[in-house]
């Protein structure tokens, strides 16, 4: 038996470090789907082929081993701009959610974070959060996280990629990124992460008091 918690939200709203802190804290395995895109996108990138090269894709995805995921190659944000194209071809989509529903299935369970991890990830997660804040808040995160690191850019053009990759992966056909209906919705605009967690604890400690064996 396994408890499973899906994050969904768009970039930058914080689901990473709230999927980090509820994994560590209920001692449950933690995947970033985000990565497995990521992944996708960099061996294409990597070999020079194009976004939407979909027979590649698949063969990058069936090799994919989600326990070697390099974070630090895979962060970069042109890696991220790509995986949301190559996010947009379904058949790529089917492998990397038969992969990410093997890994939710493993004892104990497992927090996932992404865009469709409640709706079509993991439709019977017992605990399923839509984490959201506004695209200025999100693009204010970014700027202070590329300063603290000693480097610098431009609000305005952060923001723009923000509404961009919104758009982008709200608007596709497939697997579009939305609140599922059981999701609760947590709005970080004006909560830190330690006031999320909270939340989030409280909600996932309510739903555990009816099951047993977690
Ligand atoms: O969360 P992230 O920035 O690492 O995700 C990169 C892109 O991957 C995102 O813009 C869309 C895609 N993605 C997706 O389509 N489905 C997921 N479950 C996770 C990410």
């Amino acid at each position: 038996m396994s408890f499973t918690i899906a994050i969904d939200g768009p970039a930058g709203a914080g689901k990473g470090t709230l999927a980090r802190r509820l994994a560590d804290h209920y001692h449950l395995h933690l995947l970033d789907t985000g990565l497995t895109y990521r992944a996708v996108a960099h061996a294409l990138l990597s070999c020079g082929l194009p976004l939407d090269d979909e027979a590649h894709a698949i063969e990058a995805a069936h090799s994919l081993d989600l326990g070697k995921m390099d974070r630090a190659v895979l962060s970069a944000h042109a890696v991220g701009e790509a995986a949301s194209q190559v996010a947009v071809m379904p058949a790529l989509r089917r492998v990397l959610v038969d992969k990410q529903r093997d890994f939710a299935r493993r004892p104990p369970g497992a927090v996932l974070d992404g865009r469709d991890i409640g709706t079509v990830v993991c439709p019977d997660a017992e605990v399923k959060l839509y984490l959201t804040a506004s695209a200025e808040v999100r693009a204010g995160r970014r700027l202070a996280e590329i300063e603290a690191r000693g480097g610098t850019a431009e609000f305005s053009r952060i923001l723009d990629d923000i509404r961009k990759r919104d758009e982008r992966d709200m608007s596709r056909a497939d697997s579009p990124l939305r609140p599922a209906a059981d999701a609760v919705l947590l709005d970080t605009s004006e909560m830190d992460i330690e006031a999320a967690f909270l939340a989030a604890c409280a909600i996932v400690d309510a739903a555990r008091a009816g099951r047993d064996g977690f």
